[in-house]
């Protein structure tokens, strides 16, 4: 008689909270790839200059620029959060971007777009930079928390609003090492 043996689902377990695999690795190279030769169709001859954005998209970033063929420049910044006027504003500040994006084409690429406000703060603080054009690439989109109205030119994979982990992601600096993207479960 055959038997039949169901994979043990892999699970993890980061501080408090339990999180179980739900894009492999796999997967999420074979988007990364797909996002890669959209670019090269789109910036041939451009030489784009990629704003990565820290720390989250390190992997991402990576993994994508592995992926390009067209000429490009890959430069990071990171937002550095501070409380705004009012108490419940946050405002972020771009910091580590020293070079000029006069007249360049900057894709920038984010690990996770949720409501869009952390994207939205980046774009108008580099389009005061006088940049000739500015698209998004990024590897996560949350539609159901989006709340503001920018595109967004370039998505690995649109997600649920649920909380996930892993591939640059993380859960209070956790997780990010993870080849994997992981959903909570608790
Ligand atoms: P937004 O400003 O709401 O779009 O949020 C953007 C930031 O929130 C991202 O850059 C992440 O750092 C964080 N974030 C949003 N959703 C998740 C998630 O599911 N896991 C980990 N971090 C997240
Ligand atoms: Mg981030």
């Amino acid at each position: 008689m055959q038997s039949v043996t169901l994979k043990p689902m892999k699970t993890i377990k980061l501080k408090d909270k339990t999180f179980r695999i739900n894009i492999p690795s796999d997967e999420i190279l074979s988007q990364v790839k797909r996002v890669a030769q959209e670019i090269d169709k789109d910036y041939e001859n451009r030489r784009p200059l990629f704003v990565v954005v820290l720390n989250g998209a390190f992997m991402f970033a990576s993994d994508l620029m592995k992926q390009v063929n067209t000429e490009c420049e890959i430069s990071f910044v990171k937002l550095s959060s501070y409380q705004g006027t009012q108490s419940t504003e946050t405002v972020k500040e771009i910091i580590g971007l020293n070079q000029s994006i006069d007249g360049r084409d900057i894709i920038i690429v984010e690990d996770i777009v949720d409501t869009g406000i952390t994207m939205e703060n980046l774009l108008n603080d580099l389009h005061k930079m006088s940049p000739k054009s500015i698209s998004i690439a990024t590897l996560l989109y949350k539609p159901e928390s989006f709340q503001k109205d920018f595109d967004i030119q370039y998505v690995g994979f649109s997600i649920p609003n649920d909380f996930i982990v892993g591939y640059g992601l993380d859960y209070d600096e956790l997780g990010r090492n993870l080849s994997d993207i992981y959903i909570i479960t608790n």
